[in-house]
């Protein structure tokens, strides 16, 4: 096995390891999927299912299922689809179908889903380059991929200092790796492996080599109630809002 495959796989070992024991406990332990978030991942995957179908809907990482939630009854079928049983098993709606499995390698037939979403996974990701050409396999033409709400690279170099505080503040290490989990730091570090940024270009370039047109934006909601406000749902210039953003999409035939 090449180095690149083994940090893979301890990456997707520490990853299973860290949600396997926070399992039920994860929402309480982020503390940011709240009913504003909420309704501002319904309003977006409203308008995806409008200009891309409403068919399949496919979630990678998808965690308790904010997604799966919040898609209530936009789509015809519901994926949910995770590394961890234990997160799946989470998930409070009922006929979500649940699928315990890697985003490199999605057990899925090509040109099956419509809408594919991953909200807050790629920064648990070594890279993103077999994930894209997974995406660009999997959807539909004219179907879409939307990921959202990893920190970019660019605005962690330049507000090193501010988002240090603002993660101590928050103390998500702390609960991470608190009695009840039993986790050490290596593990955390490990799933947390691009906590110090996703490079934008470098994962729009994935998606864009796997033929998807790709846009890449940047935006500050769901972070805090205070956030929200200043700056609502704005995209800002690289480098000046921490989250990224990005929607691709495979032409049509
Ligand atoms: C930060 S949580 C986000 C969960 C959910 N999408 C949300 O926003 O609430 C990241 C999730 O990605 C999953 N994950 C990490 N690496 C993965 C991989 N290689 N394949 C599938 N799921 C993965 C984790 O198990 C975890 O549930």
């Amino acid at each position: 096995m090449t180095a690149a495959a083994l940090l893979k796989k301890d990456v997707r070992t520490a990853n299973r390891r860290l949600y396997d024991a926070i399992g039920s406990r994860y929402e309480n332990i982020d503390g940011r999927r709240d009913e504003s978030l909420f309704r501002w991942i319904r309003k977006t995957l409203t308008q995806l299912s409008h200009r891309h179908g409403n068919g399949d809907l496919l979630d990678l990482g998808t965690g308790s299922g904010v997604v799966i939630r919040a898609a209530g009854d936009l789509f015809e079928n519901c994926i949910a689809l995770d590394l961890s049983p234990s997160m799946l098993a989470s998930i409070r709606v009922n006929g979500a179908h649940r699928i315990a499995a890697d985003v490199d390698h999605l057990p899925f037939r090509d040109e099956s889903m419509d809408v594919i979403t991953c909200f807050a996974v790629l920064h648990h990701l070594v890279d993103s380059e077999r994930l894209a050409r997974e995406v660009a396999r999997v959807l539909r033409p004219g179907g879409v991929f939307w990921s959202d709400h990893d920190i970019e690279l660019k605005f962690c170099r330049r507000f090193r200092g501010p988002l240090s505080l603002y993660r101590r503040l928050r103390g998500a290490d702390r609960h991470y790796m608190d009695g009840q989990s039993r986790l050490d730091r290596k593990t955390y570090d490990l799933a947390e492996c691009r906590e110090s940024g996703v490079d934008s270009s470098q994962t729009f370039d994935d998606f864009k080599r796997a033929n998807l047109d790709t846009t890449a934006c940047f935006h500050w909601f769901g972070l805090t109630p205070l956030t929200n406000r200043l700056f609502s749902n704005r995209m800002f210039p690289k480098g000046w809002a921490p989250l990224l953003r990005m929607i691709a999409v495979k032409p049509p035939r």
